[in-house]
Order: structure tokens, then C-alpha cells, then sequence
């Protein structure tokens, strides 16, 4: 079978290297890729979806798997069905669960998930009035989507007009920031929770740690993520039940429902436990980045076998089974790098989540001979005369596998501090409870 992926970051990386490991599979392309997932699997072009569907029929593409929530919202699932060619995704219509916050919080509301307090606006002096009228400390968010940065999570009043201001006013987001859902800020623990879905069953996936804050201790910015664990200290059975009773089912079952199209593919949780109550933050259409690169090495089924189910409809007839092995991902990021030009500075870029440089030679690279380290590639090309470069904000994923927490997580940083390029910045605290 030749299967194609369609993602260019680590995320990307982790599926096509999970489907290289797949009995079924002969041939794995990814498109666009980059030049680390080359060094793994044949990387082409292709761009957008009709692109993508013209690299599909030349190759005879046997399965496409879609890791970005882009090429879905814009419909990419619809685009292939014209074709007959098996794709795994919702629809564009099913797409709108992460293409707008506020239809998903609306539908919660409607079906009764459990979620955060909110209201919606597209004026921003009445989100500025409401902010006030509230009290309590709230999170502002872009209805669409803003590359995971539309949501500012604010301690006070003044930092919430000030959100709205950045989304609504100086519009940084363009028009997913026109409408904003204003939320009841949450505390407890945040927990990221997979299924695959055919629209009817679902099956669940084992649980994963995001880091989303830029330093340790869960300070500075949120970013896309800056590494991740799994198994989480909380996954288990009952744990299970209840995100699936209380929100999964409901919202693949409410969607059907109100819309009369199935929600198939992945559905990601991102939930909030307030006490024992699973409340949805919010809900995305695909793997999580950096999640699947801690949740995929742990499928012990092959993802063809679970693609062929989701798109057949028949989920409900396999499980999928998972290992009870420990992955940790630290991600090296493009830190802080004083800028030159024509051998003179041009003053300093902070680094990832904001300003970074790129074209830094990444070394060390070839030290790495662990079998319990793998590098998921992200934000990387190749140089003509420097070798492989860094070309992102999250230039790295590097994976520890052990038989505990602790030895997964000293894996991963052994091996990262084996790498170097100009800037390189990670978090020191991931997997550490
Ligand atoms: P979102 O874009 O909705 O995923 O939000 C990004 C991040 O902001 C989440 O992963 C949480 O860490 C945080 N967040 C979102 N909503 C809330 C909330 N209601 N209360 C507390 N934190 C939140
Ligand atoms: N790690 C968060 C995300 O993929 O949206």
C-alpha cells in the first residue's frame, strides 16, 4: 500500500514514520515535508488541496492522512470524495468543530458538555463592557484560527481589554479575531485526549501532557507546544470513560445530530479536570503537535488497519491496542539570536513563540545513535553550502522511549544536549512531576 501524508512539521514526521513501521505499507511519501522527514520518507511539493490531489492521483495513493487542521477547514476531505480516493479527516463542514470556537461552544451549550462559561462578540465595547460586568478572570479568544496563538489566557480586567484590543482592535489575527468568545478562565489539570472517530464509535487514545507555555514553569507565552509526555499519570480506564461518556460521544454524536454529516477522523480534546469533571477547552480536528510524537510510537495496531475502519465505518469492530512504554519530547526551539547585516548587528529577536531568526546550521545530529532516541524533524532545510538548517520556531522533537517517566525523560535530555545550533533554546522541566 502507498500511503500519503500531508504535514510538514515533527507531527507530520511521527505519522509517516508510524506508517513506514506499518506491515501493510510499501511506500510512504509526505508532502510538503522537510528536509528531516526526508531522511526518512520521499517528500514532494505539493502545497494546496487541489495540488495535493493531483500528487495523489499520480501517485496512486492508496491512503491519504492529513496531519494540519488547514487543508481540512478548507474542505480537503470533500475534494477527494469527488475522486473516490481514501482520506482520513472530516469533512469541511465537520472541520468548523476547530475552524470556529464559538460553534463549538455553542454546540457544548446546546448538548450539554461541560465547559468553560462564555459569550460571544463581534463588537468590542460590548466584549469590554462584559468583561467588567463578569469579575471573574476570563480567557479571550479568536473564533478562528490563529496558529494555536488566538487564545490569551488573562489574570485581571486590564489584561483582558488588552486582549481585546490585540484581537479586535489592532485585528493581529485578521479576521479570526472579527469574533471573539470571552470564557470563565479554568484551574486544575490540562490534559490533551484523542479519538479516532467513523462518526458513529469512536476508539479513545492513551493520554498526553502538553507543555504550552514558552519557559519553565509554565511561563512566558503560549506556543504551539513546547514538549510532551504519555502515558499521563491520570490515564486509565475510568479516566477514559468519563471524557468519552461526557464529552467525546456527545459532541461526534450532537454534531451529527444538528448537522446531519458524521465527524470522522480525530478529534482532539483538550480538556480542563475541575475536580473530576472533564470540561472541553477546546476541541481540534486532528493530532495534537507535539502529541502524536508521544502517542504514535505507543499504536501497536497498524494506522492502515484504523484509517481503513474510520473510513469504512467499521471502527467499532477492532480496538486499537497500545504499549505501556514511556515517550518524552523536549523541543529545541529557535531562541533568542542577534541579528547581523553586512557584518554589522541589527540587535536581538527573542525567539519562538515571537521573533526568530533562521538558517542556523544544526550539529551533532550524527551523535545520536540510541535506539531509544528517535528526532522528529519540524522546522528544518537544507543548505547548499551549510548542511541542514533551521527553518521554524520549533526546529526539533526529541523523543526519549523508557520503561518509566524518569528514564524517557533522560533519554530525551541526554540526547538534545548532543545537538547545537546558534540560539537553540528547550525547556528543562518536561516529564519532571
Ligand atoms: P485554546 O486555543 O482554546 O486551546 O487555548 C490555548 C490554551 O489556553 C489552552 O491549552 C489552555 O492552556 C489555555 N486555556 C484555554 N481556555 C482556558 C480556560 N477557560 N481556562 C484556563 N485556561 C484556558
Ligand atoms: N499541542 C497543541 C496543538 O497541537 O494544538
Amino acid at each position: 500500500m502507498k500511503v500519503l501524508v500531508v504535514d510538514s512539521g515533527g507531527r507530520g514526521h511521527s505519522i509517516a514514520w508510524q506508517f513506514k513501521n506499518d506491515p501493510n505499507v510499501k511506500e510512504v511519501i509526505c508532502t510538503p515535508g522537510n528536509a528531516g522527514i526526508a531522511l526518512d520518507v520521499r517528500c514532494e511539493n505539493a502545497r494546496t488541496n487541489e495540488e495535493i490531489l493531483e500528487l495523489a492521483k499520480k501517485e496512486k495513493a492508496d491512503l491519504v492522512f492529513i496531519g494540519p487542521e488547514s487543508p481540512l477547514t478548507k474542505g480537503i476531505v470533500d475534494l477527494f470524495a469527488s475522486e473516490k480516493i481514501p482520506i482520513v479527516g472530516p469533512q469541511r463542514k465537520a472541520a468548523i468543530l476547530e475552524g470556529s470556537k464559538a460553534y463549538t461552544k455553542m454546540l457544548c451549550r446546546e448538548i450539554g458538555v461541560p465547559a468553560a462559561e462564555f459569550e460571544v462578540f463581534d463588537n468590542p465595547e460590548k466584549a469590554k463592557d462584559y468583561i467588567e460586568y463578569v469579575k471573574y478572570p476570563v480567557v479571550v479568544k479568536a473564533d478562528g484560527l490563529a496558529q494555536g496563538k488566538g487564545s490569551i489566557v488573562c489574570s485581571d480586567a486590564k489584561d483582558a481589554i488588552n486582549a481585546i484590543n490585540h484581537l479586535m482592535v489592532e485585528k493581529v489575527f485578521e479576521e479570526a479575531g472579527q469574533k471573539v468568545v470571552i470564557e470563565k478562565r479554568l484551574y486544575g489539570t490540562e490534559i490533551s485526549f484523542f479519538v479516532f472517530t467513523d462518526g458513529d464509535a469512536l476508539a479513545p487514545m492513551p493520554v498526553a501532557q502538553d507543555y504550552k507555555r514558552a519557559y519553565d514553569n509554565d511561563e512566558g507565552l503560549n506556543t504551539g507546544g513546547m514538549g510532551s509526555y504519555s502515558p499521563h499519570r491520570l490515564e486509565g480506564d475510568e479516566l477514559t470513560r468519563l471524557v468519552c461518556e461526557k464529552v467525546a460521544m456527545p459532541l461526534i454524536k450532537g454534531f451529527r445530530e444538528k448537522e446531519g454529516v458524521p465527524y470522522k477522523g480525530i478529534l482532539y480534546c483538550g480538556l480542563m479536570l475541575v475536580g473530576d469533571i472533564p470540561h472541553l477547552l477546546e476541541a481540534n480536528v486532528r493530532f495534537g503537535d507535539p502529541e502524536a510524537e508521544v502517542i504514535l510510537p505507543r499504536l501497536k495496531t497498524p494506522l492502515t488497519d484504523i484509517s481503513f475502519q474510520i473510513i469504512n465505518g467499521v471502527l467499532s469492530e477492532k480496538r486499537a491496542e497500545w504499549s505501556q512504554d514511556f515517550y518524552c519530547d523536549v523541543v529545541a526551539a529557535a531562541g533568542r539570536t542577534k541579528q547581523m547585516k553586512h557584518g554589522r548587528s541589527k540587535g536581538w529577536y527573542p525567539g519562538y513563540p515571537a521573533r526568530y531568526g533562521k538558517g542556523y546550521p544544526i550539529s551533532g545530529l550524527e551523535n545520536i545513535q540510541d535506539p531509544d532516541c528517535k528526532i522528529f524533524f519540524a522546522g528544518v532545510s537544507n543548505s547548499e553550502t551549510k548542511g541542514m538548517v533551521t527553518d521554524g520556531g520549533r526546529v526539533l522533537h526529541i523523543v526519549g522511549r523508557g520503561n518509566t517517566l524518569q528514564d524517557a525523560r533522560t533519554v530525551a535530555y541526554a540526547n538534545i544536549e548532543k545537538i547545537h545550533f546558534d540560539g537553540m533554546r528547550y525547556r528543562t522541566d518536561i516529564g519532571k512531576e
